[in-house]
């Protein structure tokens, strides 16, 4: 009898293990999950009850592995350890504006083709709206899961958001992040983060605890903005960054999403750090992200940057060694894998020691228990029901929509050409990016849309009669003009769209630009057709980073500019929205667009102050001195907003705590307190809470993001000559007035860093102001 059931036992344990690998890791309906309760070893395993604390469970995890299953577990593509019943997993997957199939996680060839395309990140920033963020990143999150409950997903870890400061107009991947301020891309990875991973828009409180819908990953830590620029590629970039502009300008959207968005990943990035590559840099990755800001996740490389710290870098003087110092650094897990080939003969060499790699797997594994994965079947689970319906969904498209019209920005609109009358007239589109689809509109890192409109498609409603010319014969490149025949169509219709700009072959990931002008003949098309044309033209740039147009600015036939970004899937029916006047434009540029003189500064000098001394202009509208094309903030809209400051607590803020410091420059005393100093609670009461009124004057209803910001009222040489202490986005009909508030913390927005790169609050006065609206404040300490 006894016997029996032992027998019966251990047949049914194979099949089940047989069963169970076969259903949960091959079968392309299922997703890949652990601890099925239909094995009977689950209730033995402690990694396996829900009711033990996660970091116990992946204790008990990592205790049951070999040495060769721990190591192999340190790469992206982690096999499966069948004996434990734990299916392989991937954490390589993209979802930078949308569930992408660009990683190695995602497959978008089952049931679920394809997944929702929003704008690339640098148009949705110019709405700047973190609440759309916030609702974008949960649509994402919801489709990631509905793909994985489809059996589509091998993994749930995503590499976005990129918060990296949009630096230098050249970069080729400035197109994927919030722009050049960093508060905005503070404040779009905190949104990002807490949409993806399931939490709620604001405060500290995390709806499912540790829980995770999908995981966000903050990247490219730290001071990465140079891809490949007159011979100089990130791979071998060593950036030399001061601590003032590391405290001020690189670091702090980084804190954010660790403390604020308590984002469950981060990538360290290619690149060295005054000397030291980030993936090896134990003060980074450890004594900051974990220590200082008490970070909770897992760190991963970028794909191949363990391998480049011995082979490009020669920073590590062999492969061991470079799998040494990563791990010993801090960071979890490899993409690539030059972790598989040597990390064995690291061990072997005892340059690693086991606690560093158990460290890893805790962090690691967590990470996949947190997700849910450990928990059974997850289609029973909480996410467990979102299914195929909520991909690509008439309200997930709506929000894509939303986001391309809340972000385009009107740069131009002389005469008021705009908008064009909704009296069916003829149309030509000219351009080489008039007809564009995916290549154009998505950017990079997307998936299939669901459903793309092109421009002409997004015309259609408005115009009866469109002709399309592309004007240049190679696209955006355009060495090769056809002029003649786009200013013969031009001369036949009432209105003429010249739709310009750039796309991936002239800004991309590994290729930045080396020069600021339109490609080509791009510039003598636009003044060919706008002479030729009867009224004056519109000119639409589709365009991640900033382009010097400069001569359109000023020519008489260009009526309207506006700027699409790469609007995303809904991005030809947002523009054909404004441009016929359904929707009134409101974004507002999240960085400058320089003067084509600008490329003279060297990209590698990442200095974002000014040296006058040696003629170097400075970067971003913090410090850049220089002339600009259109300054941060810039846009225009359909209608007119006032301002009107209706009251601020306090004008005069005395800090009493903690002691005072001060330095003398130019025979002057300047005292200043530590934020260091100040306790959380200090910080947390020290503050104004400013009310503003704004008054749409116009006769349109209009969408409009409010900037804030803050200036000290005698400029300090080293400090930002402006600030963004905050933003809110207001719908206001016309003729209606609003309120907005903001409240202006003095440790986090009054501060800056000093050369040591500590962050002081200066005593003096200060002025907030919103465009020609100002109101003065006092520190005294
Ligand atoms: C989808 O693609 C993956 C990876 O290329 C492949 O293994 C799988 O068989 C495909 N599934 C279908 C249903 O075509
Ligand atoms: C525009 O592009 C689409 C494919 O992206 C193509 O089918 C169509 O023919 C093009 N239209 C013109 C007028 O070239
Ligand atoms: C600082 O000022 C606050 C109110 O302005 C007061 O309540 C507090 O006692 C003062 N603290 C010290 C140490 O003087
Ligand atoms: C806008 O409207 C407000 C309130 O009606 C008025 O005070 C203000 O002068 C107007 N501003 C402009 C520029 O017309
Ligand atoms: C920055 O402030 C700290 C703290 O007061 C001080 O020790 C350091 O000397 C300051 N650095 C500079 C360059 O003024």
């Amino acid at each position: 009898m006894g016997h029996l059931s032992i027998t019966i036992t251990l047949i049914s344990f194979i099949f089940l293990t047989h069963y169970h690998q076969l259903v949960h890791a091959e079968s392309p309906t299922q997703p890949p999950y652990s601890c099925d309760i239909s094995n009977p070893l689950t209730k033995s395993y402690a990694f396996c009850n829900l009711k033990l604390p996660i970091i116990e469970r992946a204790k008990d995890i990592v205790s049951r592995l070999t040495l060769d299953e721990k190591l192999a577990q340190l790469v992206n593509t982690a096999p499966s350890i069948p004996r434990l019943g734990i299916p392989s997993y991937q954490w390589w997957s993209e979802a930078l504006h949308g569930v992408a199939n660009a990683g190695k996680g995602i497959r978008l060839n089952g049931t679920i083709k394809a997944a929702t395309s929003f704008p690339q990140v640098i148009l949705t920033a110019a709405s700047f709206d973190s609440k759309l963020w916030y609702q974008i990143s949960k649509v994402i999150g919801t489709e990631a899961r509905g793909i994985y409950n489809a059996g589509q997903a091998e993994g749930m870890t995503f590499w976005a958001p990129n918060i990296n400061i949009f630096r230098d107009p050249r970069w080729g991947r400035g197109q994927e992040t919030a722009g050049e301020d960093p508060l905005v891309n503070a404040k779009y990875g905190v949104s990002y983060v807490r949409g993806l991973q399931g939490d709620s828009f604001n405060g500290g409180k995390l709806i499912g605890g540790e829980r995770l819908k999908a995981s966000a990953c903050c990247k490219h830590f730290t001071a990465y903005d140079l891809d490949n620029w007159n011979g100089v590629d990130r791979f071998d970039f060593d950036a030399h960054v001061t601590l003032q502009d590391l405290a001020d300008t690189y670091q702090p959207p980084f804190q954010s999403c660790i403390q604020q968005g308590r984002s469950s990943g981060i990538m360290c990035a290619y690149n060295r750090v005054n000397g030291v590559p980030n993936c090896a840099d134990f003060h980074l990755l450890t004594n900051t992200a974990r220590e200082k800001w008490n970070f909770n996740g897992y760190i991963t490389s970028d794909c191949e940057a363990v391998a480049i710290i011995h082979e490009r870098q020669g920073y590590a003087k062999t492969a061991e060694d470079a799998v040494a110092d990563v791990l010993q650094a801090g960071m979890d897990v490899e993409c690539g894998d030059y972790i598989t080939k040597h990390a064995k003969s690291a061990v072997l060499q005892k340059k690693v020691p086991i606690s560093q790699i158990n460290r890893a797997l805790h962090n690691l594994f967590s990470i996949r228990i947190r997700l849910g994965l450990f928990d059974g079947n997850p289609t029973k689970l909480k996410y467990g029901t979102i299914g195929p319906n909520q991909v690509c969904s008439k309200q997930n498209l709506q929000i894509a929509l939303e986001a391309a019209r809340s972000g385009i920005v009107l740069l131009k609109n002389t005469a008021k050409l705009l908008p064009l009358p909704k009296s069916n007239p003829s149309i030509a589109l000219i351009g080489p990016n008039a007809n564009a689809s995916s290549q154009v509109f998505l950017g990079n890192y997307f998936g299939r849309p669901c459903n793309l409109v092109t421009l002409s498609q997004g015309f259609e409603n408005y115009a009866k009669n469109i002709i399309y010319h592309p004007g240049c014969s190679d696209g955006t490149k355009c060495l090769s003009a056809e002029i003649d025949q786009a200013v013969e169509v031009a001369k036949k219709v009432d209105y003429v769209v010249l739709v310009m700009g750039l796309d991936q072959s002239q800004e991309r990931e590994s290729h930045d630009r080396d020069h600021l002008e339109l490609p080509g003949r791009q510039q003598e098309l636009i003044n060919s057709v706008a002479k030729a044309s009867r009224r004056p033209v519109v000119l639409v740039l589709l365009c991640g980073g900033p382009v010097d147009i400069s001569s359109a600015k000023f020519d008489d036939k260009i009526g309207g500019i506006l700027w699409g970004g790469y609007p995303g899937e809904l991005g030809g029916l947002a523009l054909a929205q404004i441009i016929f006047g359904d929707y009134n434009p409101g974004g507002r540029l999240p960085m400058t667009w320089y003067p084509k003189d600008f490329i003279k500064t060297p990209m590698t000098d990442m200095r974002m102050r000014a040296d006058p001394s040696s003629g170097y202009p400075g970067r971003t509208y913090r410090f850049y001195k220089g002339p600009t094309v259109y300054e941060f903030g810039y846009g225009l809209s359909y209608t007119k907003y006032s301002y009107h400051f209706i009251s601020v607590t306090n004008n005069n803020l005395h800090i009493n705590q903690s002691s005072t410091h001060s330095i003398i420059e130019n025979s002057k005393t300047i005292r200043y307190k530590l934020v260091s100093e100040l306790s959380e609670e200090t910080c947390q009461t020290m503050s104004f809470s400013v009310t503003l009124e704004v008054t749409n004057n116009g006769s349109m209803v209009g969408k409009h993001p409010v900037l804030l910001f803050m200036k000290q009222k005698k400029y300090r040489t080293g400090n930002p000559m402006k600030q963004l202490v905050g933003f809110e986005s207001v719908k206001l009909g016309a003729g209606d007035k609003g309120e907005v508030g903001f409240e202006v913390r003095a440790c986090k927005h009054l501060s800056r860093a000093n050369e040591s790169g500590v962050k002081v609050i200066e005593e003096g006065s200060y002025l907030l102001f919103v465009g020609e609206e100002e109101y003065p404040i006092n520190i005294t300490v």
